[in-house]
């Protein structure tokens, strides 16, 4: 990737992600890149004045009305406007079509569950109901298929006896934050590389 590599984000609703993304690169522990645009597919999103407030270049792109080749056409030209290279979803609801992904960027995603287990919606649930005692986040490559990809880096959580939904969701999302910038610094250090479905060190 170039010296300074412009990061588009999509979100659907909060947003904490994206901000945790934009306080690494304030922080400098994201040196090389800058986030160029945030889009929400929801208007209405708290994540979209979340990021106006932190200064960023945040626009809806809502898809009422539009079929989703329309607004992914949409979506595509605003991340080209602002010269993007590497996209983040971060809470984006959507999956993308593969017309999307073979537009050159690099498009990763976040998801709260150790991956191949409980891709979907409600992973911390699904990781209750399920007993694990050790659930987590992943962020992986985003492909076609859900929660599918390459996985980059993966945190794990502990599960404790009396978790609900919700405080097993609060302790993952603390270690998705650290997860995200974790991801974004091995991509953009250029020093690994996919092989077949593992990202690796390259060898020297
Ligand atoms: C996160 O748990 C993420 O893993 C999932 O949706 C949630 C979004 O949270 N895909 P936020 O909008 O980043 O706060």
């Amino acid at each position: 990737m170039a010296d300074m590599t412009n990061i588009g984000i999509l979100i659907s609703s909060r947003g904490s992600n994206m901000l945790a993304i934009a306080d690494s690169i304030t922080a400098g522990r994201i040196p090389n890149a800058r986030i160029a645009v945030v889009f929400s597919d929801n208007a209405d999103a708290a994540g979209l004045e979340a990021a106006k407030a932190k200064g960023l270049q945040a626009y809806a792109i809502p898809r009422n009305g539009i079929s989703r080749k329309e607004h992914e056409r949409e979506l595509v030209a605003g991340l080209h406007r602002y010269d993007v290279q590497l996209v983040c979803l971060a809470g984006y609801m959507r999956v993308l079509s593969s017309w999307f992904l073979d537009h050159g960027f690099l498009v990763l995603n976040i998801h709260p569950s150790l991956l191949p287990a409980f891709p979907g919606e409600h992973a911390q649930q699904q990781a209750i109901e399920h007993g694990v005692k050790v659930a987590g986040c992943t962020v992986h490559i985003a492909t076609e298929e859900l929660d599918a990809g390459p996985i980059i880096v993966q945190r794990p959580v502990e599960v404790l006896d009396d978790d609900t939904e919700e405080t097993l969701s609060d302790r993952i999302l603390k270690q998705e934050w650290i997860a995200y910038t974790e991801a974004i610094n091995m991509i953009l250090s250029g020093d690994y590389q996919i092989v077949g479905r593992r990202h690796q060190k390259k060898r020297s």
